[in-house]
């Protein structure tokens, strides 16, 4: 056990709130990026008390297993234009860092109004592009995560909670 249920719980409830803050009467669209980002931002955006939209995009990091190779890959696009919205785009971890800075060279290739990173995890240990994170869930060490969305080859997503896997 790493992060339990009530630890999530709070600290979604205080990022809605700061979220909420800053993007109030901006009708912020927040992205989702699959897969591992769906169980935070469905619980991330009921934390939000204003007008929203979300969307989705779905990326595939080359390989499976604990290490990603650092390839990326839109597997499924955004059904919105999102120039001159205000996006919140919303990770599950940022690892290496080579996911978010592909994402962010895509999106703001689009030109939205702006463009902030929600992330539940950061593992800053094992960074190899810097990238700017404007919200961030929790910090956690150099170790391999499972639940709350996190899979480990496709399991383990739907625990409530996040634990680490050993022996990986
Ligand atoms: P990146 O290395 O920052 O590009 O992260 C790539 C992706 O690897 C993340 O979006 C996650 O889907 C996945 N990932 C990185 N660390 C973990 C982990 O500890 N558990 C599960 N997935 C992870
Ligand atoms: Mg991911």
């Amino acid at each position: 056990m790493l992060i339990t249920e009530a630890e999530l719980r709070a600290r979604v409830t205080a990022l809605g709130a700061e979220i909420a803050r800053d993007y109030r009467d901006l009708r912020p669209v927040l992205v989702g990026v699959l897969r591992g980002a769906f169980l935070f931002l469905a619980d991330l955006a009921r934390a939000i008390p204003v007008e929203l939209e979300t969307d989705f995009i779905g990326v595939s990091s080359y390989g499976s297993g604990t290490r990603a190779s650092g390839q990326v890959r839109i597997t499924s696009d955004l059904d919105r234009v999102i120039q001159g919205r205000h996006v919140l785009l919303v990770e599950d971890i940022v690892d290496t860092g080579l996911t978010l800075a592909y994402l962010r060279r895509t999106l703001e290739a689009r030109r939205p109004a702006s463009l902030k990173v929600c992330t539940l995890l950061d593992k800053r240990a094992r960074r190899v592009v810097e990238v700017a994170l404007d919200y961030v869930g929790f910090a956690v060490e150099d170790v391999f995560v499972v639940g709350y969305g996190f899979d480990y080859d496709g399991l383990f997503r739907n625990l409530p909670h996040v634990a680490v896997l050993e022996g990986v």
